[in-house]
């Protein structure tokens, strides 16, 4: 295969982006994400409303990533498409369209985990906020992969092979996030608005209970449930207390949360003996996580690998990368491949 121009498009639909991207080699050329605004106003995704979106983004989006990466379909080495975990209905648009596209243009199709993805994005070139000397993690690294539906510390053995250590027993890391928004009056999705608000309050407003759960792995559903009966308590007091307080209860959130994280992963590292860690999924666009991580492994000597904010939450470049990492080993998919929600990253 040698030093050949490999150019892969990218196809993501796994949730309510719809993104298209180009790649040539490791390099971005293009990564268009449409975004869906529709979902906003109740609360969270509709996976019906989400699926017709797709539909709708799909052909512009790609003729986009084709347009800004200044390339013609007929250039294209290989079509890599999420195939999932995510909603199904959501999943299927971009894996019949990439079935389409591969037919017509004869060329291979690459299955991408869209788990897998999130990690494998710190492989693309210039993705990552380097800390110390390397500029890409060397395998074996861990990741903490935190993102709307899933919370995983994984030791990444090679591109293709993927262990958890440990992982959420209720809701992902995003998912609190997200109720928690809610509870304090915020829109969907409340990641971005909790990281944004909290700016502006005092994380030592609220000291959440650690939960304890065993080995390396996560839970968020007590601490869900003693922010709702926190406010509870005291809007019993004060009908207003949560539009008083929305940033400082918002920022002592978010700090749990993120303590939660890192005294996990810092666990995972003194037993593995790992020290190359990195960070992934849409949760690693929070701006805390994002500093107290880089403290932390300051302060412990760990090679912290945290991905630029374009490549945290979904975007088909990391999509593209994972195909490309595919595409050099001959690891392609048969044209019979069908979407799945549900797929163990270890399988
Ligand atoms: O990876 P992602 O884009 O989609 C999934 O695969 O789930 O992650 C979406 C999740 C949402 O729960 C969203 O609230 C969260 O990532 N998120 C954030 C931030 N940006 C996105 N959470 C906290 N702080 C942020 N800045
Ligand atoms: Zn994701």
């Amino acid at each position: 295969m040698g030093n050949e121009p490999v150019y892969i498009i990218g196809i993501e639909s796994s949730c309510d982006d719809t993104s298209a991207a180009v790649i040539l080699n490791g390099k971005v050329l293009a990564n268009i994400v449409a975004g869906q605004e529709v979902h906003r106003q109740y609360g969270g995704v509709v996976p019906e409303l989400a699926s017709r979106a797709h539909q709708a983004n799909i052909i512009p989006v790609v003729h986009e990533a084709l347009a800004q990466a200044k390339i013609k379909k007929n250039q294209l080495s290989a079509i890599a498409v999420t195939e999932g975990p995510g909603l199904l209905g959501s999943l299927l648009v971009g894996v019949s369209f990439a079935k389409g596209l591969a037919q017509a243009l004869q060329i291979p199709l690459i299955a991408i985990h869209h788990m897998q993805a999130h990690i494998l994005s710190h492989f693309i070139d210039d993705a990552n906020i380097v800390q110390g000397d390397k500029a890409k993690p060397e395998f074996p690294f861990l990741c903490l992969t935190v993102s709307g539906g899933h919370t995983q510390i994984v030791r990444v053995d090679t591109p293709f092979k993927f262990y958890i250590l440990g992982q959420t027993i209720d809701d992902a890391a995003g998912e609190a996030f997200d109720k928690g928004a809610k509870m304090i009056g915020l829109s969907y999705p409340g990641g971005p608005l909790i990281d944004k608000l909290s700016k502006s309050g005092n994380p030592k407003f609220i000291s959440f209970p650690e939960p304890v759960v065993q080995d390396l792995n996560f839970s968020f559903s007590g601490l869900k449930t003693s922010l709702l009966y926190f406010i509870r308590d005291q809007e019993i007091k004060d009908k207003d207390y949560v539009v008083k307080h929305q940033a400082d209860i918002a920022a002592s959130y978010q700090e749990a949360i993120v303590s939660i994280l890192i005294r996990k992963l810092h666990k995972a590292v003194m037993q593995t003996g790992i020290n190359q860690v990195a960070l992934a999924g849409g949760v690693s666009a929070n701006s805390v996580l994002r500093e107290t991580l880089k403290a932390h492994a300051d302060k412990h000597h760990w090679h912290l690998f945290i991905p630029k904010l374009e490549y945290c939450t979904d975007n088909a470049a990391m999509v593209a990368m994972a195909g490309y990492m595919r595409y050099k080993e001959g690891l392609f998919s048969s044209l019979n491949l069908f979407a799945r929600a549900r797929i163990p990253i270890d399988e």
